[in-house]
């Protein structure tokens, strides 16, 4: 198709099979880490990049869990972090007592979920847990954070696909590549 996105493609780093058979896994490990806790699980998506992991993952769990989003701002537009984090929209649901799993689409340097989590534990949460489709530790300068619970480890290099973007576009591929130099010029 003369349009296909697809064509910006230059290479396929994770098939949309590959994904999907970690997710069901990741699914599995969740449920087994909370199967004994009567407290109430609330899994906070990081927006925009992990709306589509977080669909996925959500209909793996097998517990009684809610939703909720919060959206953070690093990037602007371009395939370099800003540095300072933003906290566009907040949390609607209070997590007083309550397990949160924030689902991330990757973490990079690190910074996003440190301030993320800095914030919400100030609200006494039950427990906080990570949980990232990709790592890329290459980059990490907040050697401390990391993640309970991850999909891949991921080479250094900018990707786009499923929920991750590049000036916003290409997150619904349904798998994860790295975009054709071209398109970035
Ligand atoms: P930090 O550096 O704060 O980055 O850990 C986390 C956020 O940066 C974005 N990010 C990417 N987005 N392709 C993307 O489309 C990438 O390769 C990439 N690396 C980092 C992402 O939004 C994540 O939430
Ligand atoms: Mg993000």
């Amino acid at each position: 198709m003369k349009n296909d996105l697809r064509n910006d493609i230059e290479e396929i780093i994770l098939t949309e099979e590959q994904i999907q058979k970690r997710i069901e896994e990741l699914g599995a490990e969740i449920n087994a880490a909370y199967a004994d806790k009567p407290e109430e699980l609330i899994m906070v998506g990081v927006l925009r990049g992990g709306f589509i992991f977080m669909a996925d993952l959500a209909r793996q769990i097998k517990r009684q869990v809610t939703f909720d989003f919060i959206d953070v701002s690093s990037y602007g537009t371009g395939t370099e972090s800003s540095g300072s984090v933003r906290i566009i929209k907040d949390l609607e649901e209070d997590i007083k007592g309550k397990h949160v799993l924030i689902v991330e689409d990757i973490i990079d340097t690190g910074l996003t979920l440190k301030k993320v989590i800095e914030m919400l534990k100030t609200r006494e949460p039950a427990s906080i847990k990570v949980c990232t489709l990709l790592d890329k530790p290459a980059r990490r300068t907040e050697k401390h954070i990391t993640s309970d619970f991850n999909g891949f480890e991921i080479p250094d290099k900018f990707v786009v696909g499923y929920g991750l973007d590049y000036a916003e576009k290409y997150r619904n591929l349904p798998f994860i590549g790295v975009l054709k130099p071209e398109v970035y010029a």
